[in-house]
């Protein structure tokens, strides 16, 4: 059955210019580089100045990943960001970075599903495309989730990081078959029963501030693997793929230990498992497309691999989407 399928024409990457090491954060907070590699698996993080916000960072990503597809911002017309962090309350972090690519056409909005952002995006996206009410769709996570930590609380700070991914998706007509490329199943999800867990302590219409991230990190990884896992098997189901089908395992990166775990849950090859969580910490709505970026960059991820991105985050939210590449 002849149908529109979202392919993946381009991809592009920004990240602030400071690298802080966890030596470095021994020195802000009680902690050690030990305790938070072999916790979390973090060796280093971006920490956005003053002049890299998420919309700036949002905008190098978006620029990259079109000159990547070989198109100019005139060729498109849907733009979305997924962020819990915008430059401002409003507009739009996506009107912003709208206004940077020099675009004046076509529709631009945010996706706030915290961690979960970019899956939620993508989804949104392709369901735009299918729908035929976009032809092109450039599809963004940006954050600075420094801006909204709490720098005296050990137990969360020297977690996160800066940064901003990309993906250009165009609309083509497929037959339906899962030979074609493009976005071959989507499944979200949410439980808003878990805000407590992971939240942020303030907003406009409450504190009137920004607020601080809050996290009761034990509570988090022990609902993680099983959300995850969950979600997949349904995407599975809707493929009739497996484990053994995938070429690419790119997750959200919060915890190399929650990325083992649900890898060995699934039956998914390590080898498989695109990790960069060792260098970017946890970038929240940015990590898949930073992820994505380094394993298309060295040539990992090629042309019809089946992928499969998955995240977790506050909420809580969940997702996971099929790609042939
Ligand atoms: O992206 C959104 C989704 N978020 C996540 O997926 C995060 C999920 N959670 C996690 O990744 C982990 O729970 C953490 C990495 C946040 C924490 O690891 P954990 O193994 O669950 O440690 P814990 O919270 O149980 O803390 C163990 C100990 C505590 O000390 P006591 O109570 O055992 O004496 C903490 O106070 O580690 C202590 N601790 C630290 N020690 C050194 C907490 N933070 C630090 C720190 N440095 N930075």
């Amino acid at each position: 059955m002849s149908m529109i399928r979202s392919v993946i024409r381009g991809y592009g990457a920004c990240l602030p210019r400071r690298v802080v090491t966890n030596s470095e954060l021994e020195g802000v907070v009680d902690t050690t580089d030990e305790w938070i590699i072999q916790r979390t698996g973090i060796r280093q993080r971006y920490i956005a100045a003053d002049d890299e916000t998420t919309c700036s960072l949002g905008a190098g990503a978006a620029k990259a990943a079109l000159h990547k597809a070989g198109l100019t911002a005139a060729d498109i017309d849907l733009i979305i960001v997924a962020t819990s962090t915008p430059d401002n309350t409003f507009p739009a972090a996506a009107v912003e970075v709208q206004r940077r690519l020099g675009m004046k056409h076509g529709a631009a909005f945010d996706v706030q599903a915290v961690c979960t952002g970019f899956v939620y995006a993508m989804t949104t996206a392709d369901a735009y495309l299918r729908g035929g009410l976009a032809k092109r769709a450039i599809v963004i996570g940006a954050e600075t989730f420094s801006r909204i930590l709490d720098w005296e609380d050990r137990a969360t700070c020297v977690l996160f990081g800066d940064g901003a991914g990309a993906v250009v998706l165009e609309a083509v007509e497929s037959s339906g078959s899962f030979e074609d490329r493009g976005i071959l199943a989507v499944k979200l999800r949410s439980d808003g029963s878990h805000k407590d867990k992971l939240f942020v302590d303030g907003g406009p219409s409450t504190t009137k501030t920004v607020g601080h991230l809050r996290m009761q990190g034990r509570e988090v990884f022990k609902h993680a693997v099983g959300m995850i896992t969950d979600v997949i098997e349904s995407v599975f189901e809707a493929t009739g793929m497996d484990a053994d089908d995938i070429d690419w395992f790119v997750p959200h990166q919060a915890n190399k230990r929650i990325i083992d775990a649900s890898a060995k849950k699934l039956g998914i090859d390590p080898n498989k498992v695109v990790i960069t969580v060792e260098r970017h910490g946890n970038t929240s709505a940015a990590s898949i497309p930073l992820a994505l970026v380094d394993a298309l960059d060295d040539g990992r991820i090629k042309k019809n691999d089946i992928v499969l991105l998955e995240a977790m985050g506050g909420g809580f939210t969940w997702g996971a989407v099929m790609v042939r590449w």
